[in-house]
């Protein structure tokens, strides 16, 4: 995700730095964004100009600190656990100018929570910013304010989020799972069901969504393309908040303990190879 918010800053011509822990993380991330980049042009929706201009305007490195010290806006996208996400946002906020605005890409966690994490004086500035996958692609941004939000930071945000091209919708009220996590999740939790009780296949299941219900993608490819680990997570946080009908069933676990997390896994509900591309 974090690679991808990166190339669309970029592809709206802000410089952009991409900060991870490590080089093999920053190579995936480059090798993602020249990929996404080729489609883009393959599809004569950017010039090679264009694309070599978004490549020059990202840059990558290890150090957060060093990275965010003349940053007008900071999007953090670490795995989804509060405690990282604290930490990192923490650590931004205290390198980071004193203007500057604090996104979370969190898809689910309370905003609040998250800005308990950095200094008193940077709260103010800690906003949720939920893109969806392919953030080059999907044009919502929600945007969640915490309690100590200011007024100001949501204004800037979304002024922000309209120099993306991105649609803007502003919550009136913090709560874990915003509006569009909680619906995905309980779809896509309700397909789990279907299928642990042998009703239909994943297959199946997609097929009826997107012809039955006009789905652009089946829940559960969707849930390979996102992640079943990072929807695991995210259910377990949306149980703790909202209670017994955010259960993952156990055929979700097992999957997940099992390394089978979905396209980056190359397995998932089905198998894919190492370009990314579905095989069955
Ligand atoms: N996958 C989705 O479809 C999706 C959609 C919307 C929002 N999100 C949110 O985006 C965030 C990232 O999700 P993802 O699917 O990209 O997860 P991911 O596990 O693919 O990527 C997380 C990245 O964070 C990096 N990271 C971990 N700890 C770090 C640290 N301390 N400092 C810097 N980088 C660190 C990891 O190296 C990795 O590159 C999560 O909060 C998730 O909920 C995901």
């Amino acid at each position: 995700m974090g690679s991808s918010v990166a190339q669309l800053a970029a592809m709206h011509g802000h410089e952009v730095r991409n900060i991870d822990v490590d080089q093999p993380s920053l190579e995936r991330a480059r090798a993602s964004v020249d990929r996404s980049l080729e489609r883009f042009v393959r599809a004569g929706r950017v010039e090679e100009a264009g694309a070599e201009r978004v490549v020059e305007l990202i840059d990558y490195g290890c150090d957060l600190g060093a990275g965010v010290g003349d940053a007008e806006v900071v999007i953090e996208s670490v795995v989804e656990q509060l405690e990282v996400k604290r930490a990192v946002l923490r650590e931004a906020a205290l390198a980071a100018p004193s203007s500057c605005l604090l996104g979370t890409n969190t898809s689910q966690l309370s905003i609040t929570a998250i800005a308990a994490g950095v200094p008193e004086e940077a709260a103010e500035r800690v906003i949720g910013m939920h893109f969806f996958n392919p953030p080059v692609l999907m044009r919502l941004l929600e945007v969640t304010r915490g309690q100590l939000t200011a007024d100001d930071t949501v204004a800037r945000t979304e002024e922000f989020g309209l120099t993306l091209d991105r649609e803007v919708v502003i919550l009136a009220k913090d709560v874990p799972g915003f509006v569009t996590t909680r619906i995905s999740a309980a779809v896509r939790l309700e397909c789990l069901r279907i299928l642990e009780e042998g009703v239909a296949s994943a297959e199946d299941i997609d097929r009826a969504c997107k012809l039955g219900l006009n789905f652009p993608m089946g829940p559960l490819e969707l849930g390979d393309f996102n992640g079943l680990d990072t929807f695991l997570a995210a259910v377990e946080s949306l149980e703790a908040s909202h209670g017994s009908r955010y259960h993952p069933p156990a055929v979700l676990r097992n999957m997940v303990m099992a390394g089978q997390v979905g396209r980056k896994a190359g397995r998932g509900f089905y198998r894919y190879g190492d370009d990314g591309r579905r095989l069955d």
